[in-house]
């Protein structure tokens, strides 16, 4: 069981879910990290007491220092700040939690610094999949995902041998406008895509549950950290949220973990296994969920889920394109400067405007997300 971590992105969703798991299983918190918010970063390392809290934002990291005084939490702030959070002495498990590709080098210093991972950041796989699983294996380092759909899979597949399982069967809500055809969903607005039907999570990943890219990042996210081909990964329909993945056999059986949408479940299991302590989360009463309901997805309206399967076979750099162009656009959509459907529309583009470099290191992928940021975000302005 992981005794001492470090949280990057302590103040998002997860990050608050983590803090009060570690608060019930007494983990020790030796860093907090966020991006702006230093008031919910203040009343967090008032509480856990780490060494170190860093804030991206210089100014508000010298307002935190002031704010921190005479605590004995050193105050570091931009990157250098995750940097030597990831590298502090007796730190056991890194919780990746930061959104966006602003993780990625945050947990390959993790993993280079020998630290196991609990990884909800899965833009770090989208991206830099092979580098990041190379790294850990070479490293000798765990990474556990809390990804839930990803946390049922790793639970599917242990105990049984990885060669006898035929298909992952990656389950999604459908998100806020299931059923939904394309001519319906061009005067989305953010509110309506902002109302998740089951879970309640950040702003970013909620607008890619609504378009389906959450579940094409889920898809990638599965290829690298299991080791299926994308043609041994599908994606079902599955509105109740109960059951959280599969994986079918090749005898035909299909094993199923199946719980409460309540991701303290997933984030305390990244943190005990193999070992599972008592918990008062929610608990599933099978006789009162009522039926379990599955259906395709529809690629022809949610095209993102389309794209991102067509970015995993293109491989090298385009699932970066992909995963740049998404935050772009659903950043532009959130500020209200572009429709719902215009994001997978300014995703495609991109696409097919980049030439795939097929065996980047972690600097061309860094550069290839500047890119395509910069292209989406010229193309609205012309
Ligand atoms: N939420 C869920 O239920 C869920 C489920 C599965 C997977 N995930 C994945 O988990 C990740 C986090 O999701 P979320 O919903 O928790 O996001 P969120 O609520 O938007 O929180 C993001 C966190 O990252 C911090 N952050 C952003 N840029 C940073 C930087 N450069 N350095 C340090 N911290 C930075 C933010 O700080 P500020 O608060 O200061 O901005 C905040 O603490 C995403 O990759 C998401 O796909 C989330």
């Amino acid at each position: 069981m992981a005794e001492n971590i470090v949280l990057l992105g302590s103040t998002g969703s997860i990050g608050v879910q983590t803090l009060e798991v570690a608060r019930n299983l007494g983990i020790r918190v030796s860093a907090l990290t966020a991006y702006s918010n230093i008031d919910l970063l203040e009343r967090q390392a008032k509480e856990f007491r780490p060494r170190m809290v860093s804030v991206f934002d210089k100014t508000l990291a010298a307002e935190l220092k002031n704010r921190l005084a005479g605590l004995g939490t050193e105050v570091l702030s931009g990157p250098e700040g995750n940097r030597a959070a990831v590298g502090i002495d007796g730190v056991d498990t890194v919780v990746a939690a930061i959104v966006g590709i602003a993780g990625l080098i945050p947990t390959i210093e993790a993993i280079r610094n020998g630290r196991n991972v609990a990884l909800a950041n899965k833009e770090t796989l989208v991206t830099a999949g092979r580098i990041v699983m190379a790294e850990a294996e070479r490293r000798g380092v765990k990474v556990f995902p809390i990804d839930s759909e990803h946390s049922a899979i790793y639970q599917c597949l242990a105990g049984n041998r990885k060669q006898d399982a035929e298909r992952l069967l990656l389950t999604a809500s459908g998100g806020p406008f299931r059923g939904k055809k394309y001519h319906e969903l061009t005067g989305v607005t953010a509110a309506q895509a902002l109302e998740h039907p089951t879970w309640n999570m950040g702003s970013k990943i909620t607008i890619d549950s609504a378009t389906l890219m959450n579940k094409g990042l889920e898809v990638i996210e599965a290829r690298w950290l299991f080791g299926f081909t994308p043609d041994k990964i599908r994606v079902l329909v599955h509105p109740q949220s109960i059951i959280h993945s599969m994986v079918e056999y090749r005898d035909g059986s299909v094993i199923a973990q199946l719980g409460q949408p309540d991701m303290r479940i997933p984030i305390q299991l990244a943190l005990t296994w193999p070992e599972r302590r008592s918990a008062n989360f929610s608990r599933l009463d099978l006789l009162k969920c009522g039926p379990l309901t599955f259906e395709e997805p529809d690629m022809e309206t949610f095209r993102c889920l389309r794209l991102a399967y067509d970015a995993l076979e293109a491989g090298g750099t385009m699932p970066t394109v992909l995963n740049g162009a998404n935050e772009a656009a659903v950043k532009l959509f959130l500020e209200g400067r572009i429709g719902f459907c215009d994001i997978p529309r300014l995703i495609e583009e991109a696409m097919l405007t980049h030439d795939v470099n097929t065996s980047p290191e972690l600097d061309d992928i860094i550069e290839t997300d500047r890119w395509v940021k910069r292209m989406v975000g010229e193309s609205i302005c012309i």
